[in-house]
């Protein structure tokens, strides 16, 4: 069937991209230098700063960023207990420099798992950083993709199953976020072409980039060529290439 007009992505708000990192290779990076993990872990968190900076100058308006995974929890007592002391004093440190760069903080996933003083803390960064507008950082601390839609659809109590903008709207309820846009790109740092349970819902037409670079050696340059790529890709949604569409 011809399309006269070109297709759109599902639930994009926006002309800024939504681009969603899956940030790994701190344990490695931090092993090739003889270091603890805990070491890549605090290494990851200036990494993420230096991106956050950069991802406005690049189109991006959305930033969404895997910083532990539900299954996280299976990990040593030791590693786990120095990611939520980590996640508590970076966002306690970083609040202020989000306001200064006009970003907005969010944290996806669930919070009753984690330790009060990080749910504290994240309460209180969500309210200082709620007005900024150039950027809209996402952290992903204790999400399952698969949870959460598992919740969601647990939540939906209606005979006619519900659209996918509903849908979206219970899935980011269950997850403590305002809705965001679809992904637009998904990166994956450290080798691994995996998607290990992050945004599957919102990642359904998003383009993937896997680089071998570890997390802490990301930046703005690595970036700057993951989006390059994207914008070389031709997305279709199911449609037909512009040029064909007629
Ligand atoms: C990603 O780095 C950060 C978290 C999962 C918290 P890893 O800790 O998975 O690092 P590698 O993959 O072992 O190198
Ligand atoms: C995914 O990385 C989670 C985060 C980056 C926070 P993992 O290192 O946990 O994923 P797997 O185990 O290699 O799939
Ligand atoms: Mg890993």
């Amino acid at each position: 069937m011809a399309q006269s007009t070109s297709p759109s992505p599902p639930l994009s708000q926006g002309t800024g991209l939504h681009v969603a990192i899956i940030m790994d290779g701190n344990g490695r990076w931090a092993a090739a230098r003889g270091r603890p993990r805990a070491m890549g872990h605090a290494a990851g968190v200036t990494a993420l700063r230096r991106i956050a900076e950069a991802a406005p100058l690049h189109g991006i308006t959305t930033l969404t960023v895997y910083a532990f995974s539900a299954d996280n929890w299976n990990r040593p007592r030791s590693e786990v207990a120095a990611l939520m002391t980590l996640l508590r004093r970076s966002l306690a440190t970083e609040v202020d420099r989000c306001v200064r760069n006009d970003v907005r903080l969010s944290i996806v996933g669930r919070r009753d798992r984690l330790p009060n003083p990080l749910v504290r803390a994240i309460e209180s960064a969500e309210e200082a950083t709620a007005s900024g507008r150039r950027l809209w950082l996402r952290v992903a601390v204790d999400y399952s993709a698969r949870d959460s839609m598992a919740r969601a659809a647990a939540c939906w109590s209606q005979p006619l199953p519900p659209t996918r903008e509903e849908f979206a709207a219970i899935l980011a309820a269950v997850d403590a976020s305002p809705v965001a846009p679809d992904v637009d790109l998904l990166i994956r740092t450290g080798g691994e072409q995996r998607l290990s349970d992050f945004l599957l819902w919102e990642s359904a037409y998003a383009e993937l980039y896997f680089t071998p670079r570890m997390w802490p050696d990301f930046d703005a340059a690595d970036l700057g060529r993951a989006v390059a790529e994207y914008r070389r890709r031709d997305r279709r949604f199911g449609a037909l290439p512009q040029a064909a569409a007629g």
